[in-house]
């Protein structure tokens, strides 16, 4: 079975996240997303609820299954038996740390990193940029699901 891995944050999924995850669960037999648990970040969401969201915006994607990981990436990967991860690249800034990042991760456990590219119609989005946005009364529908976008508005908006 060809397992891949889509690790994020996820504060919250935005459709650009969506995107890349669909897209990768076309490839392999089962797409694993994973939502990494950084304590220096704030976030808004909790890990449950996030994980929730996407369960929820995933649905009928029967090959895709969410999960959180407190650790290495590469020890999430090692102890389902997944081989790849894959990552969206939205512009030529995000490579240099994601190559890092796959270097890494390749050198630590030999687990393979595929880089694919963003749809452009979601090239400038990030879950910062959105919360941002969502926070001062801006519009984020159609950068985000829809129940993300519900979400948002009742804690965000001031
Ligand atoms: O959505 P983000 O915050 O840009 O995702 C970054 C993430 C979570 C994929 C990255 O920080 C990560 O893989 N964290 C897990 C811990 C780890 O394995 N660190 C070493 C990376 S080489």
């Amino acid at each position: 079975m060809r397992k891949a891995v889509c690790p994020g944050s996820f504060d919250p999924v935005t459709n650009g996240h969506l995107d890349i995850i669909v897209r990768a669960s076309r490839l392999f037999d089962e797409v694993v997303v994973a939502v990494l648990i950084n304590k220096n970040k704030a976030n808004v969401f909790t890990v449950d609820e996030r994980i929730e969201l996407i369960r929820e915006v995933v649905r009928d994607h029967p090959n895709v299954v969410v999960e959180s990981s407190h650790g290495l990436l590469v020890d999430f990967c090692r102890a389902r038996g997944i081989q790849a991860i894959v990552k969206g690249l939205r512009a030529v800034s995000d490579f240099d740390y994601e190559l890092q990042m796959a270097q890494m991760n390749h050198s630590l456990a030999g687990v393979e990193t595929l880089f694919m590219s963003t749809n452009p119609q979601y090239a400038f989005l990030s879950s910062s940029l959105v919360k941002e946005v969502a926070t001062y009364g801006g519009d984020v529908s159609g950068l985000v699901p829809d129940i993300v976008l519900k979400q948002l508005r009742e804690r965000l908006i001031r």
